[in-house]
């Protein structure tokens, strides 16, 4: 923990899809909702949420984290411990696989405690029912012993808060989602904010780089500070090897054609992605399935990785019959737009 500007520097693994590794990372958590940058919105709504909880000497309300992934959610939730000064317990959907897993770790709880269930889109349905009570009336229902002599015995829990977090809001089911006394969806980042972040990493990374470097960084990284923070440290490499360490806009430039990465954070597998609907199935409409076969990669990651990017680019468009790569992807890619191609474009 840095004293002076409130963040920690810690080893966690993540696991990103998009670049099929599984690399620890150091990642720059910012610890308090101050340090945390961006999404005014939600901050200031879960500023009130925790300062009439705390008048009220009771737990914050269950909440939802949902959004796209690296936007923050996982460190928002241990922002919010922090601000409650509760302990977090935190695990995901598909490491509870049992009722009774999710029952044990309910029943460890202490009253205040806050539960972060990550990817909580993935909880299979014997799980979720032991929830529904847990969530609404702080009581599990347990049965005990099996055939006729088999009876149910009721637990009092201790008032907890649940925050749930997904990458996928519309696969939950809706008994579940309404549970949820607040549910928040987390925005791209614009250039400022992420440029705020970048800016922030590299002096807790004791990184040298000027106004011009962390633009640059900033523009070209997807609107997400989980890659923000992953470029910068690729880029540090880079100087440290080429220029002494110091990034401006060159080197960071140099560093990031090498890694692929072009002007709009665009890396290869997002051109792939555009040039397979453009070139292949002569610009959409083409379902899901069929350009994740063509590009051999995972239906998930193209949904939830790669696409909320294009989108929020306005590089494709999701119509009921399928994907559509749009005049501005084709422009990106400088391909001209094929005459025979869909009216829909
Ligand atoms: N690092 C990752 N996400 C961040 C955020 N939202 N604010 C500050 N630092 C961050």
């Amino acid at each position: 923990m840095d004293q002076n500007t409130g963040f920690e520097i810690e080893e966690v693994a993540i696991n990103d899809p998009s670049v099929h590794e599984e690399e620890f990372e150091l990642t720059l958590r910012p610890r308090l909702m101050n340090d945390y940058i961006g999404q005014r919105q939600i901050k200031g709504n879960l500023e009130i949420l925790i300062e009439a909880a705390q008048k009220r000497q009771e737990p914050i309300e269950h909440l939802m984290l949902y959004g796209p992934p690296g936007l923050g959610k996982t460190t928002l939730a241990h922002v919010i411990s922090r601000e409650m000064s509760a302990n977090i317990r935190v695990t995901s959907g598909p490491a509870i696989e049992r009722a009774g897993d999710l029952a044990s770790i309910l029943t460890n709880l202490a009253a205040g405690d806050i539960l972060f269930i990550d990817e909580i889109h993935r909880i299979n349905r014997n799980v979720e029912e032991v929830l529904y009570p847990a969530m609404e009336d702080y009581v599990i229902d347990l049965v005990v012993g099996k055939g006729p002599s088999a009876r149910t015995m009721r637990l009092e829990l201790p008032k907890f808060t649940l925050i749930g977090a997904t990458t996928k809001i519309g696969m939950l089911s809706s008994p579940l989602r309404d549970r949820f006394g607040a549910l928040y969806r987390l925005e791209f980042y614009d250039d400022d904010e992420l440029a705020q972040i970048v800016k922030r990493s590299a002096s807790l990374l004791k990184v040298e780089i000027d106004h011009s470097g962390v633009s640059e960084i900033a523009r070209r990284s997807r609107r997400t500070p989980r890659i923000a923070n992953r470029i910068l440290k690729r880029v540090r490499d880079y100087a440290e090897v080429k220029h002494h360490g110091y990034i401006d806009r060159g080197i960071a430039d140099q560093a990031l054609k090498r890694l692929d990465i072009d002007h709009l954070g665009l890396d290869r597998t997002d051109c792939e992605y555009l040039n397979t609907i453009i070139n292949k199935f002569n610009g959409g409409p083409v379902g899901l399935d069929t350009i994740s076969a063509a590009m051999a990669e995972d239906k998930d990651t193209l949904e939830d990785v790669i696409e909320p990017y294009l989108l929020q680019l306005g590089f494709i468009n999701r119509t009921p019959r399928g994907r559509i790569a749009t005049p501005a992807a084709h422009q990106h890619l400088g391909i001209p737009v094929q005459p025979g191609s869909s009216p829909l474009l």
